[in-house]
């Protein structure tokens, strides 16, 4: 039986994956702005800048939210079941921390000190949970390169 290839939906994967891996770096350009200007004596971070960090932070979470749903589809389409290699438990780590930032984002509050150094501390993981799904998904997508 002549399976399709799977291609396209691949390359649709990397470019979202370059889209998440700039959001990624926005983020963090823009909070660390805000950190700045929380930390500034007499000054507030900007209401215009808060909005676009939580913008963008969406926007984040949607995207991983769809290379998970493009992964999952591709994989059963080709095998008909899930757990080919290691990019699998690296994708879910990857949507756990991305979820687990946006909650710890929404708890930060000044009753609540903690949630600042979490938010900080998910998103340095989730940046090491980036790379690896990007070299895991570059090593696999190799098998679907035209040869
Ligand atoms: C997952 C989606 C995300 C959401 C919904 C989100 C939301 C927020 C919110 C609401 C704040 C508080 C801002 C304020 O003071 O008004 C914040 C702070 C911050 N976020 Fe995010 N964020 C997300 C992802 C990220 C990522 C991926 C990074 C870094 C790569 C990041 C870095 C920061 C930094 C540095 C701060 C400032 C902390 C401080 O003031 O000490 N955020 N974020
Ligand atoms: C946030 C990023 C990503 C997430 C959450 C994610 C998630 C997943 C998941 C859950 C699977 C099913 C794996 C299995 O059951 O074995 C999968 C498969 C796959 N993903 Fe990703 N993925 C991501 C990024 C990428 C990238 C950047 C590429 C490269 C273009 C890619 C290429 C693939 C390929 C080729 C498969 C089929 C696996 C195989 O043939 O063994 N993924 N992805």
């Amino acid at each position: 039986m002549h399976l399709p290839s799977f291609m396209w939906l691949w390359r649709i994967a990397a470019w979202s994956m370059g889209l998440t891996v700039m959001l990624f770096f926005g983020l963090a350009a823009v909070g660390l702005v805000l950190r700045r200007q929380r930390l500034a004596p007499g000054a507030r971070p900007q209401k215009w800048l808060r909005i676009l960090h939580r913008g963008l932070g969406i926007a984040l979470v949607l995207l991983i939210v769809n290379l998970l749903a493009i992964g999952l589809v591709g994989t059963l389409g080709h095998y008909g079941s899930l757990g080919h290699s290691w990019h699998l438990p690296v994708g879910l780590i990857v949507v756990a921390l991305s979820f687990a930032s946006a909650w710890s984002a929404t708890r930060i509050h000044p009753q609540r000190p903690w949630a600042r150094p979490l938010h900080l501390r998910i998103n340095s993981l989730l940046f090491v949970a980036l790379a690896l799904v990007s070299l895991s998904g570059w090593s696999v997508v190799q098998k679907y390169m035209p040869q």
